[in-house]
């Protein structure tokens, strides 16, 4: 039987699932080199050699923890598990991929290189670390090394290793995101929602905490280390721990409410999708309607240009309506604002920049040379300040939680009269909502990743 859509997106290559892929890679690296040309430039250097990684023993151990490549060599080349390899860049030239096939029966060693991106390269294969300074620039002086450099040998006496200037403008460039990046990115999320159709099933289903994480894995089609960040899988109270990762292995006697942020990667780039479930509770379904509804309305005002602190600061505010809708708070928005209610049922960020890495670097960069935009005071778990540019990848994950530790702190001040107790008796068994989306920003609208995948699936 011929291989559908779905199958494609699990088990290709990517380039079956869209032929253009190669050509808008070979538009990817088009830019990806320009930025180069100009790090390198301001750097005052005339070769960037960016190292894959290692991986790394647990402590008194000879087990290895699970391979993070370094993001900069993901950005030349959709290649994850590709340790002590190299990419060697001169302006002008064809860049080099040193590619690490170790001779080694312990475990398995990465094939050949095949895909659409080795015609970008004039690729070497080595066999051996030894092998590797043959092919690196004879003058070392004239180098900077990009990667994580835990054993100097790795550095092969290049000696300018994560200069500043050049990660600075590295950094800073890639919150823009390349048309390549943004199909890889549209492809991810079409992944993760998959994987919220399963888990929403299982949750249905009365499944555990921890079944529930097998069945999104097993749509996905990830193992844990392949996914782009542990799985929120939460049931009742749990949807108050915004990092709750235990997955318990036992379902509750009711499974009430179900919030799970789980995401899923293609070629290293990542989605970050949260969704929130009521098992049949009327008043709480009516709760997640309507923060469906506020984080749509932001979603909408997203465009380039908008300062996205003021999104933040807008959605408090919206916020604040949600809570005296819901009759969780009494109070005009401002006040709610000012006593920090809101930011007691909303103590996280609006959202961040999203790529290779789930909280990609440069969100609190005002330009290239490395000044930063704090966030607004009182709001400091928000991760992006910047400004909106045409074809960054953002997330919008609005929330609203009982978290005791947080409300009991308005206890005794000003706050304390706005808070409707009981109506927080009756939410605190339901944890809480978020709902985050991956939404690229054009011109003057924007593309919902998130909504968009969900739709094709
Ligand atoms: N999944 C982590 C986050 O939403 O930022
Ligand atoms: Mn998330
Ligand atoms: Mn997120």
């Amino acid at each position: 039987m011929a291989a559908t859509g779905y199958d494609l997106l699990m088990n290709s290559d990517y380039a079956d699932l869209n032929p253009a892929l190669g050509t808008l890679y070979a538009e990817h690296i088009g830019i990806v080199a320009a930025r180069h040309d100009h790090a390198l430039e301001q750097a005052g250097a005339s070769h960037a050699v960016i190292y894959s990684g290692n991986p790394k023993n647990a402590f008194l151990d000879d087990y290895q923890m699970p391979f993070k490549p370094n993001p900069h060599f993901v950005n030349w080349v959709p290649l994850t598990r590709l340790p002590f390899s190299y990419i060697v860049y001169t302006p002008g030239k064809t860049p080099i991929l040193i590619y690490y096939q170790p001779h080694d029966y312990w475990h398995v060693v990465p094939g050949a290189p095949d895909g659409y991106w080795t015609s970008t390269f004039d690729i070497r294969i080595v066999h051996s670390v030894d092998d590797i300074a043959r092919h690196l620039p004879a003058d070392r002086e004239k180098c900077i090394v990009i990667g994580e450099i835990d054993d100097d040998a790795l550095s092969f006496g290049i000696e300018r290793v994560n200069p500043t200037t050049a990660v600075n403008i590295l950094h800073y460039a890639r919150g823009a995101k390349t048309q390549y990046e943004i199909e890889i990115m549209r492809l991810a999320s079409r992944r993760g929602a998959s994987g919220h159709v399963a888990a929403e099933t299982a949750f249905r289903n009365g499944r555990s905490e921890f079944d529930i994480h097998r069945a999104y894995c097993e749509a996905v089609s990830h193992t844990d280390q392949e996914l782009p960040y542990g799985n929120i899988v939460a049931l009742n109270e749990h949807g108050a721990v915004l990092h709750y990762t235990d997955l318990d292995r036992q379902p509750p006697a009711e499974s009430r409410s179900f919030l799970i942020d789980a995401g899923a990667q293609v070629h290293g780039y990542a989605s970050d999708i949260t969704r929130t479930h009521s098992n049949g509770d009327v008043r709480f379904q009516a709760l997640i309607e309507r923060m469906e509804t506020m984080q749509l309305d932001i979603v909408n005002q997203v465009s380039a240009g908008i300062d996205y602190r003021d999104l933040h600061v807008g959605t408090h505010k919206m916020l604040a309506s949600v809570l005296v809708d819901a009759e969780l708070a009494a109070g005009d928005p401002d006040t709610l604002l000012e006593t920090g209610v809101t930011s007691a049922f909303f103590p996280h960020g609006l959202g961040h920049l999203l790529g290779i890495q789930v909280h990609d670097v440069g969100g609190f960069m005002e330009n290239e040379s490395g000044t930063t935009i704090d966030p607004p005071s009182g709001h400091p778990f928000l991760r992006m300040t910047r400004i909106l540019e045409e074809d960054m990848v953002l997330t919008i994950e609005p929330g609203l939680y009982a978290i005791d530790m947080l409300l009991e702190n308005l206890r005794g001040t000003p706050a304390e009269s706005h808070v409707n107790w009981n109506t927080v008796d009756w939410l605190r068994p339901f944890g809480g909502i978020r709902i985050e989306d991956n939404i690229r920003v054009l011109a003057s609208d924007r593309e919902n990743l998130t909504r968009d995948a969900f739709a094709q699936l």
